[in-house]
């Protein structure tokens, strides 16, 4: 039996079944990893350096080769058997194929423990700072449908029943601040994470004189890790990112599901574009929302990568197991999905009609009760005894078929002494919309201020 050819092999007698070659590898998702571990360890080699470990000339020749496999590794085309395990170990392969012995100097004193922890959180840098562009810009295009929508008055809901008439507006930045809170979770992930992990060794820490602050520094990250068994352990960077993209996601499939029903001829509240729709193979006339429906559905894709790698690392005893590879393909994913569905909504969002004449139309006179009974509170009522007045109020309408906007001031009397000329008035939408310019409230000018609060949230970055 041949001579193992792998960087282990030193201590085996014979090659790894070939089921267990493909089993055991990660090369075919953590190749994702290629730039981030090639810049780990060119950094790694001017810390060497650095050290007194290598040459200066050696640095250069590890660094000049390592950005040929990085180059050849980024073809497309470029094949990468499951032979060669992981990405860290086919990049330590072919370089040292390239540069020769001296390849082999670059992984003194570090681990694949301590280097796969430092390309998780390099490559979530960057995964972070993409996907918060994806929520900041959605957030702009919902400030933008806001102002152009302003008057637009739409029924609110509790429990899917007509509750208060809302700005439609209102209702889109109440999706604008849910998302800049979404921003905001997935940039304290990227601040807990800042933290340098390189120099923690397998999980003990190295021999080796490596000026970990420096590395820090090359690599970006504002501190080091301060305990090596904690840094190779640690996947908690991961699980709250993924926390907070299934939190984001289920942001997105909450209005996804108001907008489906908006969108069916029953409500007509809304019509998506063409762009973001599609026609059933059956029935020629059908129009459905099937961006939204994989929003929503998406959704229940990303809770199920954040329980999978909850799952896998609930009882990994410390410090490194080989069931922690098994969090680089939930969270690429999660990342993947969800910046895809930060998309499509946006997409979607953005071409679609808002049929305000229609939302309007279909208030219900119902959904001014409070109004009244509000009125007869400032008349000196105590707010229970106004609330049954309505009651009996709404009782008698619904009897008589009638709305409450038909019910003249002598009737509205017949129920309560209290009544002025005064109370006809708030039976009207847009009077009860002015009622509510409490801060944070569905009143124009609340609003006006809500969006003034938006711009501001939106150029803090
Ligand atoms: N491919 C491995 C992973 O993703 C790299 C770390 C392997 N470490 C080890 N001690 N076998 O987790």
């Amino acid at each position: 039996m041949a001579k193992v050819e792998t960087p282990w092999g030193g201590r085996f007698g014979e090659a790894p079944d070939a089921l267990m070659e493909r089993f055991n590898a990660s090369i075919g998702f953590d190749r994702k990893l290629l730039e981030v571990d090639i810049a780990g360890s060119a950094a790694y080699a001017r810390g060497l350096e650095r050290a007194g470990i290598i040459s200066t000339e050696e640095r250069t020749q590890i660094e000049v080769g390592l950005e040929k496999v990085r180059q050849e590794f980024a073809q497309p085309d470029c094949d990468l058997p499951a032979a060669l395990e992981d990405i860290h170990m086919a990049v330590e392969k072919r370089l040292t194929e390239l540069v020769g012995a001296v390849g082999g100097k670059l992984h003194t004193g570090r681990s694949r423990n301590d280097q796969v922890n430092l390309d998780e959180r390099l490559y979530l840098r960057a995964a972070l700072a993409a996907i918060r562009g994806r929520i900041h810009r959605l957030q702009e295009v919902l400030l933008a449908s806001a102002e152009r929508h302003r008057d637009a008055v739409l029924p609110g809901y509790t429990h899917v029943q007509q509750a208060q008439p809302v700005l439609f507006a209102h209702y889109a930045l109440a999706l604008f601040w849910m998302l800049d809170r979404d921003r905001g979770r997935l940039a304290d992930c990227g601040r807990r994470a800042d933290c340098m992990p390189l120099g923690s060794g397998a999980l003990a820490g190295s021999t080796f004189p490596i000026d970990r602050q420096f590395l820090a520094r090359e690599l970006g990250f504002s501190a080091v890790t301060p305990n090596s068994i904690d840094a190779v352990s640690d996947r908690d960077f991961l699980l709250e990112t993924l926390s907070a993209l299934a939190i984001a996601m289920m942001h997105l499939s909450r209005f996804c599901e108001d907008l489906i029903v908006w969108s069916s001829a029953e409500f007509g509240f809304v019509e998506l574009s063409d762009h973001f729709s599609t026609g059933s193979s059956m029935m020629p006339q059908k129009k459905n929302p099937d961006s939204l429906e994989l929003v929503r559905g998406k959704t229940g894709r990303v809770y199920g990568d954040l329980v999978a790698l909850l799952t896998t690392m609930k009882a990994v005893p410390l410090t490194y197991s080989k069931d922690m590879q098994e969090d680089k393909e939930p969270l690429f994913d999660a990342l993947e999905t969800v910046d895809s569905c930060l998309e499509v909504f946006t997409g979607a969002w953005e071409g679609m009609a808002v049929r305000a004449e229609r939302m309007e139309a279909s208030i219900d006179s119902m959904a001014l009760a409070t109004d009244l009974a509000d009125y007869l509170v400032r008349r000196g009522l105590p707010f229970r005894e106004a609330h049954r007045v309505i009651g009996n109020l709404v009782r008698a309408a619904l009897d008589s078929g009638r709305a409450l906007t038909d019910f003249a001031l002598e009737d509205l009397q017949g129920f309560s002494g209290d009544f002025g000329e005064d109370a006809l008035a708030l039976l009207d939408v847009r009077n009860s919309l002015a009622l509510r310019n409490i801060e944070g409230g569905t009143g124009p000018e609340a609003v006006a201020e809500q969006m003034a609060k938006a711009r501001v949230a939106l150029a803090a970055e």
